[in-house]
């Protein structure tokens, strides 16, 4: 069984006695071996850290639930997001399983269907913003600060403190740190992650290549991308921009003034998949400007509360 980010790695991460131990499960996610890709790709040995396995699809719980408790602990019984997929399903999963409400600001038509339908399924409200996710973080900042919640988004350090836990497996599970870490960037809360993950540990630290949607990829163009567009659709295929990295402070605007010095570019492909309710659901949602939806909070809020609170 799955312990946990806040148990497994209690001793490396800002808790205090006063911190529940809330999980749903994640982190331990397997390094898959990739032999036929590494032979692609010219390297002795190639694994997948495969995030996917995550209780919500992605990397992001495991920083999520770090500031979630973080948020409990303080008594805050409301929180924030700006999202545009990932960060809004794991931020909805985690305030449901803690009782608290979870408030999603999306940019209208800027958002992966499929994620989207998780945060509605755990009953987030939704609010869609015309602008773009700069625009949304911006107002989820203000609103934070000025009503006093939780702000989820990743300029929550606590964030960048779970995910970190990444790199501890991997470092874990080969013995070592590998040579190359290659990831997906977007406000680069991950790759900074990886990096403390690697430093905190000591020794060798990786060489990160970091990878951007090229509709989206101010940290390798080293300005502010006005109408980002990297969301994916099913079977849609995009670019993507990539460069070397190296660290970064856990603040989007930091890092989209110290850009990475090298780039080269790759097509990756990138899909998403829902179960259709939940799909049509969201989509409903989304094409109702300003829209604000609770589905069924309180009932899921307690029963997800009763299961995932451990004393
Ligand atoms: C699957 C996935 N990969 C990569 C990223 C980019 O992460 P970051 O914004 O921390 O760089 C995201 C962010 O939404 C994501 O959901």
């Amino acid at each position: 069984m799955r312990r946990g980010v806040l148990a497994r790695w209690a001793s490396r991460l800002p808790l205090t006695e006063k911190t529940p131990l809330l999980t749903l499960g994640e982190g331990d996610t397997p390094l898959v071996a990739a032999p036929s890709l590494a032979r692609d790709v010219g390297c002795a040995e190639l694994w997948l850290k495969f995030e996917g396995q995550n209780p919500t699809g992605s990397f992001k719980d495991r920083g999520m639930v770090v500031a979630v408790a973080k948020a409990l602990e303080a008594g805050l019984r409301s929180a924030v997001c700006a999202s545009t997929g990932n960060t809004s399903a794991s931020a909805a999963a985690y305030c449901a399983a803690a009782g608290i409400a979870c408030n999603v600001v999306v940019p209208e038509g800027k958002v992966a269907l499929g994620k989207m339908a998780q945060a509605v399924a755990h009953g987030a409200r939704i609010v869609v913003l015309r602008g773009n996710f700069d625009a949304a973080l911006v107002r989820v900042r203000e609103v934070a600060a000025r009503r006093g919640i939780a702000l989820l988004n990743s300029v929550n350090p606590h964030r960048i403190e779970g995910q970190k836990t990444a790199a501890f497996e991997v470092a874990e599970a080969l013995g070592r740190a590998p040579d190359v870490l290659a990831l997906p960037v977007g406000n680069a809360g991950n790759i900074t992650a990886y990096w403390r993950g690697f430093t905190e540990l000591g020794g060798q630290r990786p060489v990160l290549l970091g990878f951007q949607a090229a509709g989206a990829a101010p940290l390798v163009s080293g300005s502010p991308v006005a109408r980002p567009d990297c969301c994916g659709s099913p079977g849609s295929r995009r670019t993507s921009a990539a460069g070397s990295w190296s660290p970064f402070s856990p603040d989007t605007g930091s890092r989209i003034r110290s850009p990475p010095s090298t780039r080269r570019l790759a097509q990756v492909p990138s899909w998403t998949t829902t179960r259709p309710r939940w799909r049509q659901r969201s989509h409903e949602i989304l094409h109702r400007p300003r829209a604000v939806l609770d589905v069924e909070p309180r009932r899921r809020l307690r029963r997800d509360r009763h299961r995932a609170l451990r004393p």
